[in-house]
């Protein structure tokens, strides 16, 4: 089938799309966008997070066809003009990248956080972050990155 949408900001179309196949293979395998991660396929890591008409989502969970029409934004999309998003920056500063694996669903996710609350504590961090697995760096960083971009 042919699935036609949004992705950060550009109207890009599918064909041949199977109706079993997610939004995350559809941005990855069928629309070369490969920022977006799979790792677990299960809704449990967090790593393939996406905004779907300006909601966080796992992409694994949604099935491509859902995307029809919708609005798209993955971690390629939060640089502008070239700049890193004040998230991304943050995130390579506080040293909060290590694979590199779960980091682009962390940065979604924190970006997420940061646009409903501007300075948030610890507790409103981990909570926020609590669906985004990260092997390497024990989290530490990562709240420190995220304080890094509240205060951009
Ligand atoms: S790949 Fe989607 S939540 Fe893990
Ligand atoms: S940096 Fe490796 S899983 Fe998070």
């Amino acid at each position: 089938m042919r699935v036609s949408c949004q992705v950060n900001g550009e109207t890009r179309v599918a064909d041949g799309v199977e109706p079993t196949e997610s939004l995350l293979h559809l941005l990855r395998d069928h629309l070369d966008l490969p920022g977006t991660k799979n790792a677990c396929e299960q809704g449990e890591c967090g790593s393939c997070s996406v905004y779907l008409d300006g909601r966080l989502v796992c992409s694994c969970l949604v099935l491509a066809g859902q995307a029809e029409g919708t609005e798209v934004t993955t971690v390629e999309g939060l640089s502008e003009d070239g700049e890193l998003d004040p998230v991304q920056q943050a995130f390579i500063e506080a040293g909060a990248v290590q694979c590199g694996f779960c980091t682009p669903g962390l940065v979604m996710a924190s970006h997420d956080l940061l646009r409903r609350v501007a300075n948030p504590d610890d507790d409103q961090i981990r909570e926020a972050l609590a669906g985004n697995l990260c092997r390497c760096t024990g989290y530490q960083k990562i709240i420190d990155a995220v304080h890094i971009a509240a205060r951009r």
